[in-house]
């Protein structure tokens, strides 16, 4: 089975280069390189199959974000598609054809989705041509969206005799509202990039072939932050997409109050007293825990 695949093919499912290298108006990386600090790109590359997240894929991916997040260098993760034609087509449908509800309970490929949300570091997916099934899970589950006015988003699960089995009944819902999430898991209908901006559940629409350039430019100011305040914006962002508002509150309020007394807090506001740009600390270990406790 495909969870069993060998170390040496999974790791060609799934491509990283970190640090990333700034990518043209076509896409293909600048000459001479231009290599952008605390930037990794993901790449889905199973373009054949227009990056179908088989098990073993979904192993290797989770895998590689949180060996990204673990790598103090690593300051923003950019996920994308292989080729021009997917971001990703869905769970793999051969593969779950052949699944029973305990085959799926007990994969680990099949965690893989939940791995990838996890992790602290910001996220951003960078989606071309279609983001289908799992494959639009997986871009929800990413903290900002990036897509094309080429990209095609849609839970066709309803199509197959299933539902969305990786987030998406709940995040879409979330972002958009239960009306239209409703709509779009009962019906299949697919979504284009327009529509997803007009439904907000994008964080911009780019031109096709500037679609990794701009998702690879928003990772770099992102990552040119301060680490631990943008490891405590994001965890705070995803609270109030996770929680009731009260308890979103007190995590943000814990997170706050936690930065008070980090090295770049005294920086930051030590640069806006005497009128000169900060000077952040290296990326290191984050001392904020991920719930936010205090
Ligand atoms: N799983 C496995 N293989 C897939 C795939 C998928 N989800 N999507 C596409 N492929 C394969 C096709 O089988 C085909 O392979 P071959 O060339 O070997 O035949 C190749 O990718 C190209 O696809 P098509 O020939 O179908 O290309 P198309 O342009 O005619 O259609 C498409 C494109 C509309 C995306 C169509 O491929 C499609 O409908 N794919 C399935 C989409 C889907 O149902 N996704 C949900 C999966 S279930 C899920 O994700 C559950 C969950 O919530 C976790």
């Amino acid at each position: 089975m495909a969870d069993q695949l060998t170390r040496d093919e999974a790791q060609d499912l799934v491509l990283v280069e970190h640090p990333a290298r700034r990518r043209g108006p076509d896409g293909a990386p600048l000459e001479p390189p231009e290599w952008l600090a605390g930037v990794a790109l993901v790449t889905l590359n199973r373009p054949r199959a227009l990056n179908a997240l088989s098990f073993a894929l979904l192993l290797r991916l989770a895998e590689a974000v949180e060996a990204l997040d673990a790598d103090p260098s690593c300051g923003a993760i950019v996920i994308t598609g292989a080729g021009t034609r997917a971001f990703a087509a869905g769970a793999d449908v051969v593969e779950l054809a052949a699944q029973t509800a305990e085959s799926l309970a007990a994969s680990p490929g099949f965690r893989g989705w939940d791995r990838v949300a996890a992790v602290a570091t910001p996220t951003i997916a960078a989606v071309r041509g279609y983001a289908l099934g799992g494959g639009a899970e997986l871009a929800l589950a990413c903290d900002m969206l990036v897509a094309a006015d080429d990209a095609t988003f849609g839970q066709p699960e309803i199509n197959l005799g299933i539902i969305p089995g990786a987030g998406g009944t709940q995040r879409l819902a979330r972002a958009i509202g239960k009306a239209r999430a409703m709509e779009l898991v009962l019906t299949g209908r697919r979504v284009s990039a327009a529509e997803a901006d007009r439904l907000g559940f994008v964080t911009r629409v780019m031109p096709a072939s500037e679609t990794l350039g701009a998702a690879l430019d928003l990772a770099a100011a992102v990552a040119a932050q301060p680490a631990e305040a943008v490891r405590a914006a994001v965890a705070a962002v995803r609270a109030a997409f996770e929680s009731p508002l009260a308890d979103g509150i007190r995590v943000e309020r814990d997170l706050f109050r936690a930065l008070f007394g980090t090295p770049d807090q005294a920086e930051g506001m030590r640069a806006f007293v005497e009128r000169r740009e900060p000077h952040w600390r290296a990326r290191g270990a984050i001392a904020i825990p991920p719930d936010g406790a205090s």
